[in-house]
């Protein structure tokens, strides 16, 4: 039996699809249900409908074999107690720094507004400049445009939600996509059909890219 946690949103709708291609659809669409174990058309494989931040945490905690998760959340948790399997190639964007257009905050001490505060804190210290690092849980474009920080760190795609917001992009701190994670102690035991599994994802991987 294998257990994926699965990031909900966006990293699952996306992922549907290639699950698809390895032969693992959902019994149900868990848009239309409240159902958080949805068995699969695998009789041994089950899925967990897990928020993007706790997908480390139930693969490390072997509470699932294995997790589809976005690159960000993976080194915000630093998932040392993981092994990272395949770029799933999906929900693709970049972690940045933002702040409002034209503004110099460069030079000042700065304030962060995010939700990736021990990336945050890392990115900075690397750089040698003096960072306090504000949590937020959402709706970090906010930040800057009431004064509760000068920057923040934030995922952007098209970029419309930073224009929106009289925000621009400034430098990239990561680039984004999402990952199969296995739990180590799960990939000694199942070898084999993770390793199988793992194959099948990566051809349909390469055939969603050829599309
Ligand atoms: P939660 O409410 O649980 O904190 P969330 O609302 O941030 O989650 P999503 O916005 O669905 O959840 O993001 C989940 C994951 O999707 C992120 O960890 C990231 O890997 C990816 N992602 C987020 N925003 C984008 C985007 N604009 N484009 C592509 N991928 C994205
Ligand atoms: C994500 C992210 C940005 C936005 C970037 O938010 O937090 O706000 O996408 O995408 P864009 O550059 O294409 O505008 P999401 O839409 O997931 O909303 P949420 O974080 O409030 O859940």
């Amino acid at each position: 039996m294998f257990t994926i946690a699965v990031s909900k949103g966006r990293i699952y709708q996306e992922a549907v699809p290639l699950l698809a291609r390895a032969g693992i659809v959902p019994s149900e669409n868990h848009k239309d249900s409240r159902r958080l174990i949805l068995p699969t058309s695998d009789p041994h494989v089950r899925l967990l409908i897990v928020r993007a931040a706790d997908v480390p945490t139930y693969v490390e905690y072997g509470a699932a074999d294995l997790g589809i998760v976005g690159k960000d959340a993976l080194v915000e948790y630093g998932a040392d107690g993981l092994y990272e399997l395949l770029d799933l190639n999906i929900a693709r964007c970049r972690m940045m720094t933002a702040g409002v257009a034209g503004e110099n905050w460069e030079a000042r001490r700065l304030r962060v507004a995010t939700k990736y505060v021990n990336t945050a804190k890392r990115y900075f210290a690397e750089r040698g400049i003096q960072a306090e690092v504000i949590k937020l849980y959402g709706s970090m474009e906010l930040a800057p445009l009431v004064g509760l920080a000068q920057c923040i760190v934030d995922l952007v795609d098209t970029g419309n939600t930073l224009r929106a917001n009289g925000l621009e992009p400034r430098d990239l701190i990561l680039e984004v996509s999402s990952r199969l994670v296995v739990n180590k102690v799960a990939m000694k035991m199942k070898h084999k059909s993770i390793k199988a599994l793992t194959a099948q994802l990566e051809r349909a991987v390469s055939e969603a890219s050829a599309c």
